[in-house]
């Protein structure tokens, strides 16, 4: 018996990997994260699957559901939204299984950052603009934030910034921001990337009202220089004449043997 930790993806039901597909297929109980995980996705568990909605229930309670899965020899789908390595609740999941015996394997899925920046048909590491994301949170009521880890820290690096799990929050989203990127700095609010109700405000800092905040909270905050930019260099990886293993260049290739 295994439990298949599985990343659902963000949404469209089609951004599954099909391994994730061809387990999910393949296990007669299936445990899913809630609403953010779509019907789509479940529509491949195997016809009589046990399947449970585990937004409701404790860790003890989820740990309890998996126990009588092993005690029947039956694999479980475990499935949360988008990738499991960040704010899946995984890692807890994951040592109570090692404390109980229980085997498990992980398979990636597609992040939300990567379906916004998908939606907004962004590239958001721009060469000679922004070279790094980073992908956090503000502090929630379950979740509070290392002291370290403020926006204010990650803003004075000019890196993108993913923002989950804050659209509530954006008022203060945009006060920690502004002294570091400026009120020309674009931002970009993506509601439910992927799924058919997508949909996305871009402004500036100066510009975003915090009010949009309000309601549907599945929404990432994207703040950057690369996003929407049009003034940035070409990559020097597919410029004519820069030499390399794959493309050697000239009379004196740095690495002739691949000629
Ligand atoms: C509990 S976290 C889960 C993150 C997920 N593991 C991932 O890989 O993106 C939930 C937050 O992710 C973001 N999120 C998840 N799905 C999203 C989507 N389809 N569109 C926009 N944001 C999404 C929102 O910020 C939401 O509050």
């Amino acid at each position: 018996m295994t439990v298949h930790f599985i990343g659902a993806g963000p949404g469209a039901p089609d951004l599954l990997t099909l391994r994730g597909r061809d387990l999910i297929a393949a296990s007669p109980v299936c445990l899913y994260a809630g609403s953010l995980v779509p019907e789509g996705v479940l529509a491949h568990c195997p016809e009589g699957a046990r399947i449970v909605n585990t937004a409701p229930l404790s860790l003890n309670e989820i740990m309890a559901e998996i126990a009588a899965a092993d005690a029947a020899g039956l694999d479980v789908a475990r499935l949360h939204s988008g990738d499991l390595s960040v704010w899946s609740a995984m890692g807890e999941q994951l040592r109570r299984l090692r404390a109980m015996g229980i085997a498990y394997d992980v398979t990636p899925g597609v992040p939300s950052f990567a379906a916004a920046a998908a939606m907004l048909q962004a590239e958001l590491t721009l060469p000679g603009v922004v070279q790094s994301v980073v992908l956090t949170r503000t502090s929630g009521r379950a979740s509070a934030m290392p002291e370290a880890e403020s926006l204010a820290n990650f803003a004075r690096t000019g890196a993108v910034l993913a923002i989950h799990l804050s659209v509530h929050a954006l008022d203060r989203v945009i006060a920690e921001l502004l002294p570091h990127y400026g009120a020309d700095c674009p931002v970009a609010v993506v509601w439910r990337a992927s799924w058919p109700d997508e949909r996305v405000v871009r402004a500036t800092l100066g510009t975003l009202d915090p009010a949009i905040g309000a309601g549907e909270r599945s929404a990432l905050i994207l703040v950057g220089r690369s996003i929407g930019a049009t003034e940035f260099a070409e990559s020097r990886l597919y410029a004519g004449d820069y030499d390399r293993r794959y493309r050697p260049v000239g009379t004196d290739p740095r690495f002739p043997e691949a000629t």
